[in-house]
């Protein structure tokens, strides 16, 4: 059943969905295996999945604890580049239709294509 509920739960689903694929893919998953290793157990990768379920709780309901700063790690990444970004958005767009019906999908896209337009600009790419 996808959900209409914007909760963290589900935004925790979703988050672990999505870097599943991004482990198996192998244009991305280097990007973040060099960062923070290649096992979703462990205590760092725990962090980072709690910390994005955070961010995209907030991000959507204005209601998360969330007040980091996205952009500065990815300037530290060796190699991005505009096809690496397409990957990312190809399969996070997957990982929304997976867990939200489509009002709440669309939501999830239009944020974070906003958000990736916004990286790369930043990156100049
Ligand atoms: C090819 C594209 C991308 C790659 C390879 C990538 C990779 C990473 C990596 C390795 C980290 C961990 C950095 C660290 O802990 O030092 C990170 C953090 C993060 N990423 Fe990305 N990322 C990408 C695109 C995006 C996009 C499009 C978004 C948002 C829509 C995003 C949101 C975030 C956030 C919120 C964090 C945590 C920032 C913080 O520490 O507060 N990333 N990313």
């Amino acid at each position: 059943m996808k959900s209409d509920e914007l909760t963290k739960e589900n935004i925790n689903k979703l988050v672990i969905i999505f870097y599943t694929k991004v482990l198996n893919n192998e244009k991305l998953g280097p990007f973040f295996v060099q960062k923070l290793g290649d096992d979703m157990n462990s205590d760092i990768w725990q962090e980072h999945i709690k910390l994005l379920t955070e961010f995209w709780y907030t991000m959507l309901t204005g209601l998360g604890n969330y007040n980091g700063r996205p952009f500065p790690p990815h300037a530290q990444i060796m190699g991005l580049n505009r096809e690496a970004f397409e990957k990312w958005l190809e399969l996070f767009f997957q990982s929304v239709d997976k867990v939200f019906d489509e009002k709440i999908a669309n939501k999830f896209k239009e944020r974070s294509s906003i958000i990736a337009s916004n990286f790369m600009r930043n990156l100049q790419l």
